[in-house]
C-alpha cells in the first residue's frame, strides 16, 4: 500500500493561520505590532527569492517587514552596525541574516550570527537559545526542524517512545531536530557520513528524518514498513528538477507515512519564521 503523502501546504497554511491569529492578540491586548528584519547581503538570487518570500508573508500575516539589503562588498563592520541598530530597535522583534554570506564576510559568519541578541535570534542559531534548546528551556527553535516536529504532531504520528533516526548532523537541522524528538521521549539516533551499517540502523526507524544534501540517498530498502520519512532535502540535479534526499517513488511504496519534495517541509520553514517573530514579540513583551 503506497503512504500516505504529508503535503506540506496543508500543515503550513495551519502554521501561518496560527501565527496570524497570535499576531493579531498582540495588537488587540498590547497595541504592538511584531516585526521582522531580514538583512541580504549580495545579490545571491536563490537568497532574494528567499528574502522576498519572507517579506511577502509577513505582509500577508500583518507583521512589521524590513528588507535591508546590503552591497556584495559590504564589510563585517557595516553588516555588525546594522545589526547592532536592529538590536535597538523597538520595531524589530525578530532579526534574520539571510545565508549563505558573500566569500569576504563568509569566514566571520559565526561572529556575526552571535551579534544578534538572542531574544531576538528568528533563525534559534545563536548559542544562548541552542543552549536552551539543550536544556529544556523556553528558546527560539530553528524553523525547518521546528516545522518538521509541528508537523508530525498535527498529523498525529506518535513520538513518544517510537525509534527516530535522523540522517545528517547540521546546526541548522540534524541537531536541533535530535534534541526536539528526544524532548518528546523518542529514541534518537543521529546518523552521518562515518556511520557504519546506515542500513541497519534506518531500517529501526519508526521516524527516519533525511538532512543529507544528497539526491535520493534514502532507498526503499532502508526504510522500515510503515515508517515514518521526512525529507528535508532540496537538490537541484538539472535547471528546473529539485529533489529530495529521499528517493520518493520507491520509498512511497514501503513508507505509512512520506513528505514529497517539492511541496513538503521546505514550504514550512517560512510559516515557522513567522511563528518565532511573534514567539520573540511575546517573549520580550513579558520581560
Ligand atoms: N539560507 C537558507 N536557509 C536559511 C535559514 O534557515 N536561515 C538563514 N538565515 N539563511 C538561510
Amino acid at each position: 500500500m503506497s503512504a500516505r503523502i504529508l503535503e506540506g501546504k496543508t500543515f503550513a497554511a495551519a502554521f501561518r493561520e496560527e501565527a496570524g491569529k497570535r499576531a493579531r492578540a498582540l495588537q488587540e491586548k498590547h497595541g504592538v505590532i511584531p516585526g521582522l528584519a531580514v538583512i541580504i547581503v549580495g545579490e545571491n538570487p536563490a537568497s532574494k527569492v528567499y528574502v522576498r518570500n519572507k517579506h511577502n508573508s509577513c505582509e500577508a500575516l500583518g507583521i512589521y517587514s524590513e528588507v535591508i539589503e546590503l552591497p556584495e562588498t559590504a564589510t563585517k563592520e557595516k553588516l555588525l552596525a546594522e545589526i547592532d541598530r536592529l538590536n535597538a530597535s523597538d520595531k524589530i522583534h525578530g532579526i534574520l541574516v539571510q545565508l549563505p554570506l558573500p566569500k569576504q564576510i563568509a569566514s566571520c559568519e559565526v561572529e556575526i550570527l552571535q551579534r544578534i541578541d538572542p531574544q531576538k535570534d528568528v533563525d534559534g542559531f545563536h548559542p544562548v537559545n541552542v543552549g536552551r534548546l539543550v536544556t529544556g528551556q523556553k528558546a527560539l527553535i530553528p524553523c525547518t526542524p521546528h516545522g518538521c516536529l509541528k508537523m508530525l504532531q498535527l498529523a498525529g504520528i506518535p513520538i513518544d517512545g517510537a525509534n527516530a533516526v535522523i540522517i545528517g548532523r547540521s546546526n541548522i537541522v540534524g541537531k536541533p531536530m535530535a534534541h526536539l524528538l528526544l524532548a518528546e521521549n523518542a529514541t534518537v539516533t543521529i546518523c552521518h557520513s562515518h556511520t557504519k551499517n546506515l542500513k541497519e540502523v534506518t531500517k529501526k526507524a519508526d521516524i527516519l528524518v533525511a538532512a543529507v544534501g544528497r539526491p535520493k540517498f534514502v532507498t526503499a530498502d532502508m526504510v522500515k514498513e510503515g515508517a515514518t520519512v521526512i525529507d528535508v532535502g532540496i537538490n537541484r540535479i538539472a535547471p528546473k528538477k529539485l529533489v529530495g534526499d529521499v528517493d520518493f517513488e520507491n520509498v512511497k511504496e514501503v513508507a505509512g507515512a512520506i513528505t514529497p519534495v517539492p511541496g513538503g517541509v521546505g514550504l514550512l520553514t517560512v510559516a515557522m519564521l513567522m511563528q518565532n517573530v511573534v514567539t520573540a514579540c511575546e517573549m520580550q513583551l513579558e520581560k
